[in-house]
């Protein structure tokens, strides 16, 4: 199988990641077998010039250098795939000082004229046997073998990455403004692989789901669409079939939580965790019964308590002082009263928004999907098992695909396999007219 290694010089999930992920997902959906490094992850130390590897080469001895550290080991992948793709970032208009250390680890030890010559000094020395043979090592072919390299440069001059448009990004989430998940409308909520008839996140209500057809009442769907769509778009891929013919519950779990029914290709229910829907969080208080919230108000709190209690102070943080996931279920299980009260108590509400979507989808549900920074917890995962697993199996993808998912739609935009919509700066929730075409 064809071997292709994809070398990624960014910060860990950033653009370069995220653009040397997407090239290698492109290539294992042609068949390819893949692999991803972070060449930050690695200790590669600078070459000091000392030039032992050429003298050791070119005496027909080991190809080797006097540092002990991840080179080798990065080389050996590198020379053993059959193409590799280095995505650098552009760092003061030229490569980043690490890409340059990386090449010049590839210096003179590594030359293909090098290698030829001490392959043949390494012949002749074996050739003659005796003493002449002691220590005597052949470069490996891989070494001089062609391969096919790529390189992709990545500059962000003035530190973002944007969506092109003469609008302004949607305006109607003042609270995630400078998080990504304001383009996430933009980019991924319409149908994979077709060109949509309207966008995706709530088209197809439901009956009885409150809509544009009920004026001042228009239902919003604030969460993180991007990753509960690229999750449920992986695990339909890995499980060979199209997200198109699928009926998924997904589950995003990190500092906010959202549950969310998919229906054949599209996103038609889910709670507006931003607005105070769905299980409490972290750091969301999740839903409260109005005459409470109305108690509250009356007892002299202020509003703006409340629109933080829904977003950033209620949860974890309101109760225990901290929105650190693991930090409350490790104390759960250490036997603190309070943190496994609070922990159950999300579980317990994750798992009942669960039924909620199932229902929604009739009970037809392929998978449970898990993704999010706390899927990481396998207590949690299988806590949700236990409650949910007789309504279909429960899969988790721990961790966040939302740059990834970007990527993925430009690709997809890019092989014209989607046509761009443009961004007209109307309302998603006036009407999908929000888009042209
Ligand atoms: C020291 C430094 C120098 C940079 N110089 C340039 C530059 O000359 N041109 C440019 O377009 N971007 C420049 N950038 C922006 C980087 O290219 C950008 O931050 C990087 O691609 C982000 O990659 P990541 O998200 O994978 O970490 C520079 C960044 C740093 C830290």
């Amino acid at each position: 199988m064809t071997k292709i290694v994809g070398v990624s010089f960014g910060t860990k999930n950033g653009n370069n990641d995220t653009i040397c992920k997407a090239v290698l997902l492109a290539a294992q959906n042609q068949g390819c077998e893949v692999e991803f490094i972070r060449a930050m992850d690695l200790d590669i130390k600078h070459c000091t010039g000392c030039i032992t590897c050429v003298k050791m080469l070119m005496s027909g001895t080991k190809n080797m250098c006097v540092h002990k550290d991840d080179f080798d080991w990065l080389a050996f992948e590198m020379f053993h795939a059959d193409g590799v793709v280095m995505v650098d970032p552009i760092f003061e208009t030229g490569a980043s000082g690490l890409f340059h250390t990386i090449m010049d680890r590839f210096g003179p030890r590594m030359d293909t004229g090098n290698n030829f010559i001490a392959t043949q000094i390494a012949q002749g020395r074996l050739a003659q046997g005796g003493d002449a043979a002691r220590g005597v090592a052949v470069p490996a072919p891989a070494i001089m073998s062609p391969k096919a390299v790529s390189y992709i440069g990545i500059g962000g001059s003035d530190w973002g990455t944007h969506v092109q448009s003469e609008q302004p990004a949607p305006g109607h989430d003042s609270q995630l403004a400078g998080h990504r998940q304001r383009v996430g409308p933009l980019v991924q909520d319409r149908p994979h692989g077709r060109r949509p008839d309207r966008p995706r996140h709530a088209d197809r209500r439901e009956p009885g789901r409150r809509g544009k057809e009920d004026p001042g009442e228009r239902r919003r769907g604030r969460r993180p669409l991007l990753n509960l769509k690229e999750t449920a778009i992986r695990h339909a891929a890995s499980a060979g079939r199209a997200y198109e013919e699928c009926r998924f519950v997904v589950c995003h779990i990190g500092g906010g939580i959202s549950v969310s029914a998919h229906d054949r290709g599209r996103m038609v229910d889910g709670a507006d965790i931003v607005g105070g829907e769905g299980p409490m969080a972290p750091t969301r208080c999740g839903a409260l019964p109005v005459a409470e919230v109305l108690d509250y108000l009356d007892a002299g709190h202020a509003t703006a308590d409340v629109r933080r209690m829904c977003m950033k102070t209620g949860g974890f943080v309101d109760l225990l002082g901290t929105s650190d996931a693991l930090e409350v279920s490790r104390r759960a299980e250490a036997g603190d009263e309070a943190c496994r009260r609070a922990w159950d108590a999300m579980v317990y509400q994750i798992c009942k928004e669960i039924g909620a979507m199932a229902a929604a989808l009739g009970g037809n549900v392929d998978g449970i999907l898990l993704g999010g920074g706390m899927v990481h917890n396998k207590g949690l995962v299988c806590a949700i098992e236990e409650r949910c697993g007789w309504i279909a199996p429960v899969f988790a993808y721990p961790g966040e695909f939302e740059l990834e998912a970007m990527a993925a739609g430009a690709r997809r935009v890019l092989d014209g396999d989607e046509e761009p919509l443009r961004y007209t700066g109307k309302s998603v929730f006036d009407g999908f007219a929000c888009f042209e075409g």
